[in-house]
């Protein structure tokens, strides 16, 4: 063996022993580097006789085409050997079956208030949205609730700071809109020429400290306001009766409208359902407070009670949501147990 093979063979064999992409170009470096022993055998050809560089010239560069292949090879080898451990550690069993997608619903309240404001949307009502965070006067004083009122007591309802209380009932929106409905028409209404009715619906959350199967100390609530110069109890019910019978896609369902009281309503009834099948068939169901809403609240909404009149009432869309869905217990709504709410999708 030459000189030139046992070199080329040298270097196939400390590429071989290379087992890092930087260990190989630190072997090369030593045969085909500026000071490699190539590169050192090359500058060593100056001394030489033309004919002796023709010859070994050309050994030279066989033996450098000979390094110059194997580490070629060995770089191959070693990026085939790198992307192996990689496959193998991004390996999976394309056989294991797949984890579902699990969908998410409206909450089952949320299905009612839905439904709740398409049907009224559908008579021609707006949908009003208000603060949760209510000042004592839009709770309170402007529906007409005298200052020693059981519902205006600690023990029902929850004060936070600066005077400000969590809404006891949706009841507040009827000012609130009111207000701006008769701003909106202020021109119009000191010309003498009246205005377009008040026809809202004002769904939202309302507070109240009680909790039992029945209450929840967050609730819902749907407040219902119909102003005009000629609304009576008489639209009341046939607003109300259209919309539960719609709602609960019942032709034969009865209601009931049973005298009652509420400060801002003169006169009042709680307004009662029943089924005449089903499960509930036979029993009376209250799903809802109304009334005429009381001259002293018409005037806090801006308006002379006596031209514009109209009623108003509010309802509990958990409780249609209990009715509807057969539940019995209203704390199930707001545990958030998702084996309970994936039941209504
Ligand atoms: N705000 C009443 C409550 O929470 C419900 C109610 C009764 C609303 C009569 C009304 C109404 O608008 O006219 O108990």
């Amino acid at each position: 063996m030459t000189e030139l093979d046992s070199l080329v063979e040298a270097a196939r064999s400390s590429f071989a022993q290379a087992q890092t992409p930087a260990d190989l170009e630190n072997a090369k470096a030593l045969y085909l580097g500026k000071s490699g022993r190539i590169t050192e055998m090359m500058k060593g050809m100056a001394s030489l006789s033309v004919e002796e560089k023709k010859t070994f010239g050309a050994a030279v560069n066989v033996a450098k085409q000979g390094i110059e292949a194997a580490l070629t090879a060995r770089r191959q080898a070693l990026a085939d050997a790198e992307l192996a451990v990689q496959l193998k550690a991004e390996a999976f069993d394309v056989t294991l079956p797949g984890r579902p997608l699990t969908q998410g619903g409206l909450h089952p309240v949320s299905l009612t208030l839905e439904r709740i404001e398409q049907i009224f949307g559908s008579m021609g009502f707006e949908v009003a949205q208000g603060p949760e965070i209510e000042t004592d006067w839009f709770n309170f004083t402007a529906l007409n609730t005298p200052e020693d009122h059981p519902a205006r007591s600690m023990h029902d309802t929850f004060y936070v700071e600066g005077g400000h209380l969590l809404r006891t009932h949706t009841s507040p929106m009827q000012i609130r809109h009111a207000v701006q409905h008769v701003k909106r028409y202020k021109a119009q209404l000191e010309a003498g020429k009246g205005m377009p009715e008040i026809r809202v619906i004002a769904p939202g959350r309302t507070y109240r400290v009680d909790s039992d199967a029945t209450h929840s100390p967050m609730f819902h609530q749907c407040e219902g306001l119909w102003i005009g110069e000629n609304v009576s109890f008489k639209d009341l019910k046939v607003v109300f009766t259209d919309f539960c019978r719609t709602f609960f896609e019942s032709d034969d369902l009865v209601l009931r409208f049973r005298p009652s009281f509420f400060p801002f309503t003169e006169p009042s009834a709680e307004i009662d359902i029943q089924f005449q099948t089903g499960p509930l068939a036979g029993r009376w169901l209250e799903v809802a407070g109304s009334g005429q809403v009381h001259p002293n609240v018409v005037r806090n909404m801006g308006l002379d009670p006596e031209k514009f009149i109209g009623f108003a009432f509010g309802m509990g869309p958990d409780r249609l949501t209990m009715l509807r869905y057969g539940v019995n217990d209203l704390r199930l709504f707001f545990d958030g147990d998702v084996r309970f709410l994936s039941q209504f999708q």
